[in-house]
């Protein structure tokens, strides 16, 4: 899909631009606990300044459902923001009305301004469009650099995009490069790391990923669910016993699409989940009934380190086992280490998204040298399932 980026907007200087990011950051104690998010939108917001623009920024934090609630505020995004900036950031007590329309007005040429939580108006999320027109008289064009809300029809990823002239920004442009690569257009050969706790949650991805990939590893508990429907013995592992049917049927779909699916044939068993628990090696047919299955064995490690190997292209997401608890994060960290000093040598684009999994590369010390690590949740795994995201086809060209 082709996309507005900032190269169609033509001159802005003198003009205002209403600029959608995700400022929706872990917070401790009222502070930002990790700016990743904010740091993203730097370039964009510097490119539109760079330019001659204003920029009003616009974002929402956490779900307070339509209603005004204090400690949902963006206020304490405005310190951090500006310290990255290296300039003053404005905030208004209101994304629309005549407290936005005043902080707009008093903005100087080239200032920045936050705009307060937008989920605090209910049009926001059932996407209207007279509050998304309200949005628009803040400013003279849109620019969407929130790919992990662009999942969200809402009126600020969706609506006003229908409005105002609408670009994509750098870090949006970025993203939707980046996935392409590794999932619409990829060099091949194409593997795919899949884990997390439960098939159920991963149906659609699984599915749309077998019609793509020549391989897909698949890890963490769901790999119980897949060992359990070919009539292993799992013991006490955690698993979705009545979803046996629909991993055959992935099973199934992956031999008809020639994707080869990469099980687990050894594990790694204890009988408690605890940090150091004694971990102990099993063949597939050994696993007894107290044993828990909590990480892939050294057999089927080997098997994804030689499949990464061989590939171009490598799309990750989920552990491959319960990282959070070592000993069990050892196949999670290998693979992810072993993937990262591959792709810093170029020899493959490595791309990894989704929540659990970039806490498991920050865990391995790796996500800096992965070609690519999305931190969209949501959006990210809707991406991967195939679904067209709201806020990105609001941008098509
Ligand atoms: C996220 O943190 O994944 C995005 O900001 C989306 O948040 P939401 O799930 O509340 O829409």
């Amino acid at each position: 899909m082709t996309f507005r980026t900032l190269d169609d907007a033509g001159t802005i200087y003198g003009q205002t631009a209403l600029v959608r990011v995700d400022f929706n950051v872990p917070m401790e104690a009222g502070r930002v606990a990790d700016d990743t998010r904010l740091r993203s939108a730097l370039p964009t917001i510097r490119r539109l300044n760079a330019g001659g623009a204003k920029v009003v920024l616009l974002a929402h934090f956490e779900r307070p459902k339509g209603k005004r609630v204090p400690e949902m505020s963006l206020r304490p995004v405005v310190e951090p923001l500006a310290a990255l900036l290296g300039k003053p950031v404005a905030f208004a007590d209101d994304c629309v009305g005549p407290e936005a329309q005043r902080a707009v007005g008093a903005l100087p040429h080239e200032g920045v301004l936050l705009l307060e939580n937008v989920r605090f108006h209910p049009g926001e999320e059932s996407n209207d469009p007279a509050f998304a027109a309200q949005l628009a008289e803040l400013a003279d064009f849109y620019v969407n650099d929130a790919f992990s809300a662009a999942h969200r029809a809402h009126a600020s990823t969706e609506a006003i995009a229908r409005v105002l002239p609408a670009y994509a920004g750098e870090a949006l442009r970025r993203e939707l490069e980046m996935l392409d690569k590794a999932l619409g257009a990829p060099e091949r050969p194409v593997m795919g790391i899949v884990g997390g706790s439960k098939v159920s949650t991963k149906l659609d991805l699984l599915n749309n990923l077998v019609g793509k990939l020549d391989r897909l590893a698949i890890g963490g508990g769901m790999a119980n669910t897949f060992l359990f429907a070919q009539g292993h013995d799992i013991g006490g592992s955690l698993a979705e016993r009545d979803m046996a049917e629909t991993a055959r049927e992935i099973i199934a779909s992956a031999a008809r699409s020639g994707c080869e699916l990469l099980l687990p044939v050894d594990v790694v068993v204890s009988d408690r989940v605890e940090p150091g628990a004694s971990a102990n090696v099993r063949a597939l047919g050994e696993v007894g009934p107290e044993d828990k299955i909590l990480d892939a064995g050294p057999e089927t490690l080997k098997s994804i380190k030689d499949a990464i190997d061989g590939a171009r292209t490598l799309i990750w997401n989920g552990p491959l086992g319960v990282f959070e608890i070592p000993p069990f994060d050892h196949a999670t960290v290998e693979a992810a280490r072993f993937a990262a000093r591959h792709a810093k040598t170029e020899r493959l684009i490595a791309v990894a998204g989704g929540g659990d999994t970039v806490a498991a590369l920050n865990h391995a010390g790796v996500a800096e040298d992965f070609t690519f690590v999305s931190t969209a949740g949501g959006a990210f795994l809707e991406w991967m399932e195939g679904k067209t995201l709201p806020g990105v086809a609001a941008l098509a060209a």
